[in-house]
């Protein structure tokens, strides 16, 4: 069933009508692919009063991550997606078995977009180079590769560098890339500055693990935030350590000083987690005209084989949110204030009491919810095969997601600030995504329930239950590509 829906899919795309993809995992206001596979955000920026939003995107078959693409949407409020044309193919030869990840800058009414090209040799040492590459829009659709290509050639036996991520700061363009040394055993942060974006230099190794922290950092980011620098990237080969870095690979951050005139960078806390959901890699950040600092993540995990796979796509962003930087040195993550254009009737409000079950209208809702930070909450979302816990532990001060089978359980520390605890919780036919207070712990994770999704309090620890319906804004009738 599996190869021939594949096969079918593979043959819809090469023709170019609209593939099938079956809704019912199918996000309804989060970003997924019209079909075919989407993982890593790419690209993402504000251009001409849009948001834009680039992806890893094989739109061949939803089954494997194959052959990296562009995949191209873009969006008014972060809400409300439209498709567009595949922005770039892997289709030169320095990029012919993959266009990989990287991001976009903005200059002079422009798009800049650089990226990794990956060519793999099969059967060498080592079996695939990486080099960095750039590319052009005016019009923000039309994508044209430099005709100079690469502009950063592949380093000798570190096969491994990758993830450009740019940005410009007083006269000067700067780059972080990712990268594994020491034949591949450990992880680090190169940085890369330019006066001209298309000549770069090597100016730091940013930071680099000690062993502790893995043999690779994938998709480095690199920003001030609230008078401090982060350093946010997602390594792999962490191993877990109780309830931290359960996921196959992680994503986290390190606070620091840094100077541009030294390009040191001295951290000030250790690697911390930013989320402690299943499903949240690959960060990608900006600042925006409004001047907030946003993320947004690919809401999936490596290897996990979900059963939306065989439904015709694979991956999904979380929704956008806005970062703050507390005194204590955490990040903490907020939906943006356009979560509300999302948001419809209401179908609940007041006080919950325990059995207290409310069903969304299309699988998608937000559910508010306030309790005494001294006594322990449980709420439940559920659907036919599939359940999820949320649970809160005022004793121990940990809250719990719990989504049943292998693995089902993270955990972490949490207290409510103040007498009140406060949850907001999101959910979107395959997706919950967890504020705890103001965001300072975020759980973001995938669940898989056939029919309706309901919401049901499992204990008495109420002062407010309020739950509405969220609006379908990504159709898939948009999907042509
Ligand atoms: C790559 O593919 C795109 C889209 O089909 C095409 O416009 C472009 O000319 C191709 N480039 C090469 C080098 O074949
Ligand atoms: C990397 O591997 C090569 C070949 O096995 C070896 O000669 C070299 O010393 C290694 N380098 C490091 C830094 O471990
Ligand atoms: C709370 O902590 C105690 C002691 O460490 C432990 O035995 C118990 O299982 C914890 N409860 C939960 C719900 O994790």
């Amino acid at each position: 069933m599996g190869d021939l829906l594949r096969l079918f899919i593979g043959l819809v795309s090469l023709i170019g009508i609209k593939a099938a993809v079956n809704d019912r995992f199918y996000p309804r206001y989060h970003l997924a692919p019209p079909h075919g596979w989407m993982n890593d955000p790419n690209g993402f920026s504000y251009f001409r009063g849009e948001y834009h939003l680039f992806y890893q995107y094989n739109p061949e078959s939803s089954m494997e991550p194959g052959i990296a693409h562009w995949g191209h949407a873009s969006s008014k409020d972060l809400f409300h997606w439209q498709h567009l044309p595949i922005a770039m193919y892997p289709n030169d030869t320095y990029d012919k078995s993959g266009v990989f990840s990287g991001s976009a800058l903005i200059e002079d009414d422009k798009m800049y977009l650089y990226y990794t090209g990956n060519v793999n040799y099969p059967n060498e040492q080592p079996d695939h180079e990486q080099f960095q590459a750039l590319a052009e829009s005016t019009d923000g659709i039309n994508v044209k590769k430099y005709e100079k290509n690469p502009i950063i050639n592949a380093p000798n036996r570190q096969p491994n560098i990758r993830d450009p991520k740019v940005w410009k700061h007083g006269s000067k363009y700067y780059m972080v890339l990712g990268n594994s040394f020491e034949n591949g055993t450990l992880g680090r942060v190169l940085l890369y500055a330019s006066d001209d974006k298309i000549n770069w230099e090597e100016v730091a190794i940013l930071h680099q693990s000690d062993g502790s922290l893995g043999y690779m950092f994938e998709c480095p980011d690199f920003f001030e935030l609230n008078g401090k620098y982060v350093l946010l990237f997602s390594p792999q080969g962490i191993e877990p350590q109780g309830d931290k870095y359960r996921n196959l690979f992680q994503t986290g951050y390190i606070i620091g000083h840094f100077s541009y005139e030294t390009n040191e960078f001295h951290p000030i806390t250790k690697f911390r987690e930013i989320d402690h959901g299943h499903d949240y890699y690959a960060t990608q950040t900006i600042k925006d005209k409004k001047g907030r600092r946003l993320l947004v993540a690919w809401f999936d995990m490596w290897e996990q084989d979900y059963p939306e796979r065989k439904d015709g796509f694979t991956g999904q962003m979380t929704i956008v949110r806005e970062l703050v930087l507390t005194h204590d040195n955490r990040i903490i993550q907020k939906p943006t204030h356009e979560a509300n254009t999302v948001r419809s009737n209401r179908l609940r409000t007041g006080k919950g009491k325990v059995g207290d079950a409310v069903t969304f209208e299309d699988k998608a809702g937000e559910i508010n919810i306030k309790g005494d930070s001294s006594r322990d909450l449980e709420v439940t979302i559920e659907g036919e095969g599939s359940t999820v816990k949320i649970s809160y532990d005022a004793r121990n001060g940990t809250v719990t997601l719990d989504r049943g089978g292998n693995d089902g359980v993270r955990r972490t520390e949490w207290r409510p600030r103040g007498r009140i605890l406060k949850w907001r919780i999101f959910v979107d036919a395959s997706s919950i995504e967890l504020f705890c207070g103001e965001g300072e712990v975020t759980f973001s994770s995938r669940f898989f329930p056939d029919g309706d999704v309901s919401v049901r309090l499992s204990s008495e620890n109420t002062r407010e239950f309020a739950v509405s319906n969220l609006k379908r804004t990504v159709c898939l009738s948009d999907d042509d590509d």
